[in-house]
Formats: structure tokens, C-alpha cells, sequence
């Protein structure tokens, strides 16, 4: 599936994007360890989330939606059924790496096995720390997929200290310690997203956190049972970015986009614009655990900064849309500290820095970040083709640039945008962006 898209101006309207991932997945996980029926509203039916629900029916949680609203009749900790097959979590690191952590703690056996680029992405960094809990799991002699997973005597606590800025790592240790005896600490210097720490607070499950110089520091222990409750996702901020991208690039923009999660650890991009020079206003604020707030963005007029190092962490996933935005922005953007980018579903720093090149922007691209100079307010882009590489939110990225081109721009493999955004075409499409599929 390739897209191609037409230059665009004067984007108008109010949309809503779908529901957050990172907490559709983790709804999904602690529901189905929860004694009795949780109700989720707002779920992303986004392929990455429905693989997910898929390995969790076939562990003998029954799943059921019914108009929107998800009903997850949760078996117990112990609950879980050992499935007749490996468990295919498609493109979804957040679920593979998460569902380790519980996995690793179950009496069964199972195999988790996933597509082509997640069969290629680093799993050391859960297999090492489960491995210091006593659980029996092993990758692939690369530290990829497969997992396998043997029962272990018993998991035991750790004192673990995160060596890459990572909430799936931090999430698959907490899982893992709810089943692990003694206190299991987590130390992390970079703060990450927080939804696992949120979602334990949602399903009662005691989680203490503290800080200690400048770090933060999550404690928590085995529990006997979690109590089943009631979930209504928020917009995904990550989806979102597209459309306040789209918003600032093409002239004569104004959009309203509701309900989004604002939560602290998610919104670095919302900073980096702001401190650009971008409109967007926060209106109808709902404090939470998880904020909300809509968003409306004008078109703007951007300048360059340097990438705050403590920002990346809480962008990862926007840094996609975050190098169109600097490529439109008056002057040099410099970003460091961005190694990780070239473990996601592909390498995004390559990935970005093909588009760019496409795109006629110059910039040179390091090891663990990129310089970009920015063709200015007036900047267009070449008319082209990008390759996205199966990777959803390069397409997406490339997608909203090319509105700034200089008349239609082909975007090549990018079905995977159903993993986090299956309507996106129609969002596009509602405000003015004239965007079309092709095989
Ligand atoms: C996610 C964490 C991030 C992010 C991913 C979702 C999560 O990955 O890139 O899309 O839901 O925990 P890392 O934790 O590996 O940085």
C-alpha cells in the first residue's frame, strides 16, 4: 500500500484521533490479570493493540466488544491458559516486551514470535534483567525474537538501574515484580512515559516512587490479586502530532483537535514547538491521571533550537514529525542523544534522513543524532518519493511533509500506519488533505 499526496493550505475543522496505544495495550494486560470483568472505552483498534487482545484470547481471556466498549472478564495472575501456538505480536515491541515480564512468571511454556521488523529489534534489554529474576527465557543468538519462555522456580526480585531510556523495559520489570518476591526497584535518570505506574494506581496495585538525585525510583512488590476496573482511553498525543504538524506547516491553518492525552512524560514535542515559535493552545484542561486537553494549532512560523537531551525521551516518537518540523524551520536544529531511534520499528534516524534528502534538505547525520538546516518559513519541498520503510509514523511523517511540496509526493510501503492509525486517511481527509491509496 503506497499513499500519494497533494500539496495542501488552508486545513480546517475538529477532529479526534484514536485512542492512546501505549495505554490500549496496557488495559488490555493488566484487565486480563485482574479477578472478574474490566470495561475499556477509547481502545485503539490499531493492529498493534488488537495483537494483543488476539494473545490473550488465546490464553483463554475472553475478550468481547460491544459497541466500542471492551469488556475483559480477567482470570487471576495464575489465571492464564498456556496457548496451543506461539504467540504472534505482529510489529508490537510495547506488547512483546511488556507481556514478557508476566510471561516469564506463568507455568506454562510459550513462544513469542512477531513480523519481519520486530523479529529484528533488540530484546537483550528485557532478557537480561528477567534473567537476574530467575526466569528462564532466551532469544535468538542476536538478542532477537524469538523468545522462549520455560517456567521458572520462582522470580526474584531486582535492584535495577535502566541502561537505555525505555518505559517497555521498565514495564515488562514491573510486571514481572508483581509476581517476584521481595521489593523490586526500578531506577531510571532519564524519566520515560509513565501509563504502567499510572495504571497500576488505576487497578489498585500498591507502587511507591521517590526520587533520588535528580533520579526516579519506582518500588513495588508480589500482590495476590488485582481488582478488575474501568478504563476510557484518551486521544493518543503521538497520533496527534501529525495534525499539529500539518496545522503549523500549511498556510492558512486553524485545527481543533480533542481530547488528547497531555500526560507530562508524552508531550516533549508539544515544548520543542512551542519553543519554536509554534500556536497551540491547550483549552478544556481535565486533570487526571492521565490529562487531557484539545489542542488548537495555527500555521506558523518556525525557528530552529537544539533538541534539549532530557526532551528526547519524552518525543521518541515524534521525532519523526519533529525533523519535518525543523526542515521548515528557520536555521540549524541540532539533535543529539537519539541513538534509540534506530531501534524502532525501523531506523529512524536513516529513515528520516532518506526522506529529507528526497525531500531536497540538507543535513548531516551522525551516530546517535542528526544536524538539519532548515529551508526557512518559505521553505518547499521536492515533489518525490519517499520510501517509508513499513515504518507507520515515517509515513506518516513523510505523509504531512509533503503538503510543503511543490506538487505530489509518493509515499511508498505503508500499511503499517494500520498498526497505531487505521483511519488515518479519513482524518486527512476530513480537514482538506488530499491524500489517496494505491497498491
Ligand atoms: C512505548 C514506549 C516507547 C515507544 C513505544 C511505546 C510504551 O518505546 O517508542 O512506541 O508504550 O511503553 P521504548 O520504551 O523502547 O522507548
Amino acid at each position: 500500500m503506497n499513499f500519494v499526496i497533494k500539496k495542501g493550505e488552508g486545513l480546517k475543522g475538529e477532529i479526534i484521533v484514536p485512542g492512546d496505544k501505549s495505554i490500549s495495550h496496557r488495559s488490555i494486560i493488566l484487565s486480563s490479570l485482574a479477578e472478574g470483568t474490566s470495561k475499556i472505552s477509547g481502545m485503539l483498534e490499531g493492529e498493534d493493540c488488537l495483537a494483543t487482545i488476539e494473545v490473550f484470547r488465546k490464553m483463554g481471556i475472553k475478550i468481547i466488544n460491544e459497541e466500542g466498549i471492551y469488556s475483559v472478564e480477567g482470570k487471576g495472575l495464575f489465571g492464564l491458559e498456556a496457548p496451543d501456538q506461539p504467540l504472534d505480536f505482529g510489529n508490537s515491541g510495547t506488547s512483546v516486551r511488556l507481556c514478557s515480564g508476566l510471561l516469564a512468571a506463568q507455568d506454562f511454556r510459550t513462544q513469542l514470535v512477531g513480523d519481519n521488523s520486530l523479529s529484528t529489534r533488540p530484546m537483550r534489554r528485557i532478557v537480561e534483567p528477567l534473567l537476574a529474576m530467575g526466569a528462564k527465557i532466551y532469544s535468538s543468538k542476536n538478542g532477537t525474537l524469538p523468545l522462549n519462555i520455560t517456567p521458572a522456580d520462582s522470580l526474584q526480585s531486582i535492584q535495577y538501574s535502566l541502561p537505555v531510556a525505555s518505559a517497555q523495559v521498565k514495564s515488562c520489570i514491573m510486571l514481572a515484580g508483581l509476581y517476584a518476591e521481595g521489593v523490586t526497584t526500578i531506577e531510571e535518570n532519564k524519566v520515560t512515559r509513565d501509563h504502567t505506574e499510572n495504571m497500576f494506581k488505576e487497578f489498585d496495585i500498591p507502587i511507591e516512587m521517590q526520587n533520588s538525585k535528580g533520579n526516579k525510583i519506582i518500588s513495588l512488590s508480589r500482590v495476590d490479586h488485582i481488582k478488575p476496573t474501568s478504563i476510557d482511553i484518551c486521544g493518543d498525543f503521538s497520533s496527534a502530532s501529525f495534525f499539529i504538524l500539518a496545522a503549523l506547516i500549511c498556510p492558512n491553518s486553524e485545527l481543533l483537535i480533542k481530547n488528547v492525552g497531555i500526560n507530562d512524560t508524552r508531550i516533549g514535542l508539544l515544548h520543542a514547538l512551542r519553543h519554536m515559535g509554534a500556536n497551540i493552545e491547550l483549552k478544556n484542561k481535565v486533570d487526571s491521571i492521565e490529562p487531557t486537553a484539545d489542542l488548537l494549532v495555527k500555521t506558523s512560523t518556525l525557528k530552529a533550537i537544539n533538541l534539549n537531551i532530557k526532551l528526547v525521551a519524552n518525543m521518541i516518537d515524534e521525532m519523526p514529525a519533529f525533523f519535518i518540523a525543523a526542515a521548515l524551520a528557520e536555521g540549524t536544529t541540532i539533535v543529539k542523544d537519539a541513538k534509540e531511534l534506530r531501534t524502532k520499528e525501523s531506523d529512524r534516524l536513516q529513515a528520516m534522513a532518506d526522506a529529507l534528502k528526497s525531500f531536497g534538505v540538507k543535513y548531516e547525520l551522525k551516530d546517535d543524532g542528526i544536524v538539519i538546516y532548515g529551508l526557512g518559513s518559505k521553505g518547499i519541498f521536492n515533489s518525490t518519493n519517499i520510501d517509508s520503510y513499513g515504518d507507520h509514523r515515517i509515513a506518516m511523517a513523510s505523509a504531512i511533509g509533503s503538503l510543503r511540496s511543490n506538487d505530489e509526493v509518493n509515499i511508498l510501503d505503508c500499511v503499517n500506519v494500520n498498526t497505531s492509525y487505521p483511519n488515518f486517511l479519513d482524518t486527512c481527509q476530513e480537514i482538506g488533505i488530499d491524500i489517496q491509496i494505491y497498491d
